[in-house]
């Protein structure tokens, strides 16, 4: 009986002492030779479980980051500057690093795509 209880109590002990190892996908950044497109790989940033559509979109506050408004709007209200992302507010404001933008920022990747999509010249592809 002893025995079993031992058996028993140093089973619990292995099991409770397992823990699950939590892998970081680590994404590399893009290539900046590899020319992005606005619709696959940009617009989704916005509209993804309505992650900046939930506030940006018509009739709310601008930009009006819909995929159907997006392009237009970014480029309307000059939140984009071709080639120089620091002058960009679509790249600069939800910025993980320089944020004030508390709504609602990119994550490091989200922000890398930005960055190479407008040094590639901002283009509507
Ligand atoms: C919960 C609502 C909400 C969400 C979600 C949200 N925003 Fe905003 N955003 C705002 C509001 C409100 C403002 C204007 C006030 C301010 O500056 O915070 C704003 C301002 C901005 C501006 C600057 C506009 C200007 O005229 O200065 C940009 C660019 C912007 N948001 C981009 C985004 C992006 C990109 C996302 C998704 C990653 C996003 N927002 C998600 C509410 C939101």
């Amino acid at each position: 009986m002893k025995k079993i209880l031992i058996l028993l109590s140093s089973l619990f002990f292995f099991t409770a002492c397992q823990y699950e190892v939590i892998k970081v996908e680590v994404i590399p950044p893009p290539d900046p030779n590899v020319e992005l497109s606005f619709a696959t790989d940009i617009v989704p940033i916005f509209t993804d479980g309505n992650r900046c559509t939930a506030c940006h979109s018509p009739g709310k506050t601008n930009p009006d980051l819909t995929a159907a408004n997006a392009y237009q709007s970014l480029m309307d209200g000059n939140f984009v500057v071709a080639n120089d992302p620091s002058a960009s507010l679509i790249y600069t404001y939800p910025h993980p690093d320089a944020s004030t933008h508390r709504w609602k920022v990119y994550t490091v990747n989200q922000a890398e795509l930005l960055f190479t999509w407008i040094n590639q010249g901002v283009k509507n592809n």
